[in-house]
């Protein structure tokens, strides 16, 4: 039977995933030789998420470039929530970030890694008594959602004879145009004091002796492409915190909150537009190494990402990038965290300290969840390659109909009769009709037991992961150069059921 494969894939997607001739590298492994137990010894079936360290790094540092290059103290705190295994918490710490915590459990694991509590946010609009305890007795700076968290405070706080460090989180009000599920900061949303309750609040606060307001909190939600929207956000806190200085001497704090997307979409086929423009722009041009950036870009060598950030490196690449970028879709292109710092930094009095708790944009696209083939259907609306992962692994698709990139992970020989691409939904096993990881994508049939991987589950991915149709949650590796360490075991029946008492022993 006559078989063929396509261009082969060859093109850096960013620092710790690469293909190189149609293989998906995460840093120097093949990833499908980390099912195949060439690499690790543990016996990994998929689906796997496989984590790159390096990639974690590099977004942790742009982070830290940007807020050294501002000259101003601006606090880094990873939210845990987007990812809180404790591999991923210690690289953080390594590198000198503190955490933004949303429940005690995630309290009682940062105090046990040993992060410094005096950094350590604890966020949450409904906090149970002993997880205002542990944060009050333990120094953690505590966000007060409410009036009735602040009374909650205060009464847990007489009790004990603490006094808690607390920072009032304002509902600012703002619309930032994300997902009405992922939206923190309108009036419409359960999060922060509204207007409507903040005279009380303030009033209560500073008649309270067990209150020491240190700070002023705002986070209008995630997945925020534009890092204008946190402008809007910045100033609101920073006129507040001017009008409020004298009635709370001790308040030096303005956090931020998170919510920087990440470019999902970054890794589509460059738009038709772009092309011509780019053809155009290669035909002037005379410089060999700006001829080979635009070449590489056409044949898919390189992201868009990686384009701009070159192209921007030229005399007159400024200026092309601001053209080429007006034709781009505009889910396409995110603010980084340069951006996001340097508009905060600017807004800022010179007399605070900022908090900062990206959760996504420092993991998000570090790791891909890598699933195998169990099977292709066609009928006659729809074609399906099923695979073994599923929503209960990767729920985003299904809860925000959120885009994750999906492509082989691995060459796919196909018989000639299905070399054409197809349209497909990639789904996965689980007993729903929202069980998809992504629709009406483009592919040439794939082989059953072939590798496919889904890209940017760093974040919200893991963390939100179940049981669902009594499914194990996945191995989780992470990658360091040519090393691989398994930092969560798959679980198993025992793991599932150990909560269930004596469910195997017979009843009489
Ligand atoms: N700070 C606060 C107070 C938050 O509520 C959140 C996220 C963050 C920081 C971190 O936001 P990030 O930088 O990761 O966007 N499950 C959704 C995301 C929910 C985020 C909730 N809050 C998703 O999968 O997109």
């Amino acid at each position: 039977m006559e078989t063929f494969s396509l261009q082969a894939k060859n093109y850096q997607m960013n620092d710790g995933f690469r293909y190189v001739e149609d293989h998906l590298y995460c840093e120097e492994i093949s990833v499908c030789d980390l099912l195949n137990s060439k690499v690790s010894e543990n016996n990994i079936t998929s689906p796997v998420y496989v984590y790159s360290k390096r990639q974690m790094e590099t977004n942790i540092n742009e982070y830290k470039t940007a807020i050294k290059k501002t000259g101003r103290v601006i606090q880094l705190n990873y939210s845990v929530k987007a990812n809180m295994n404790p591999a991923i918490l210690k690289i953080m710490k390594d590198h000198g970030l503190s955490l933004t915590l949303v429940s005690g459990l995630e309290l009682q694991l940062a105090l046990e890694l040993g992060f410094e509590p005096n950094t350590i946010v604890l966020n949450g609009n409904g906090k149970l008594d002993w997880e205002v305890d542990l944060a009050c007795r333990s120094g953690v700076l505590v966000n007060v959602d409410s009036m009735f968290n602040l009374r909650q405070t205060i009464r847990v706080c007489q009790m004990r004879g603490y006094v808690a460090q607390v920072l009032l989180r304002i509902n600012p009000d703002i619309n930032p145009g994300v997902h009405s599920y992922v939206s923190t900061g309108h009036h419409t949303s359960k999060f922060g004091i509204p207007s409507e309750e903040l005279y009380d609040v303030l009033e209560m606060a500073s008649a309270s002796e067990n209150i020491r307001v240190i700070g002023l909190h705002c986070h209008i939600g995630s997945t925020i492409r534009d890092a204008e929207k946190f402008r809007h956000s910045t100033q609101t806190l920073v006129d507040l915190y001017r009008e409020l200085r004298d009635r709370f001497p001790a308040m030096n704090i303005l956090n931020l909150g998170g919510g920087l997307g990440i470019p999902y979409k970054e890794q589509i086929a460059v738009p038709e537009e772009i092309k011509q423009r780019i053809n155009y722009e290669c035909d002037q041009c005379r410089e060999p190494e700006k001829v080979k950036l635009y070449q590489d870009l056409l044949n898919h060598r390189i992201t868009l990402r990686s384009f701009f950030n070159m192209l921007h490196s030229y005399p007159d690449g400024e200026k092309l990038a601001m053209k080429l970028r007006q034709h781009l879709p505009t889910e396409v292109l995110v603010s980084s965290p340069e951006d996001l710092v340097n508009i905060v930094s600017n807004i800022l009095p010179s007399d605070t300290t900022a908090i900062l708790e990206p959760g996504r944009s420092l993991v998000g696209n570090s790791a891909i969840f890598l699933s195998r083939v169990l099977g292709t259907k066609f009928t006659k609306t729809k074609n399906y390659i099923v695979l073994d992962g599923s929503m209960t692994e990767v729920i985003r698709p299904c809860l925000y109909g959120a885009y994750h990139h999906i492509d082989l992970a691995e060459p796919n020989h196909v018989n000639a009769s299905f070399q054409s691409p197809f349209l497909w939904d990639v789904v996965g096993p689980v007993c729903e009709s929202s069980d998809f990881l992504g629709k009406d994508r483009q592919f040439v049939t794939p082989n059953e037991g072939c590798c496919m991987a889904v890209f940017d589950t760093g974040a919200y991915c893991s963390s939100m992961s179940s049981n669902y149709n009594m499914r194990v949650r996945p191995a989780e590796l992470l990658v360091d150069g040519n090393k691989v360490n398994v930092i969560r075991k798959c679980e198993t029946l025992e793991n599932l059921m150990h909560c269930y008492g004596d469910w195997n022993t017979e009843t009489s």
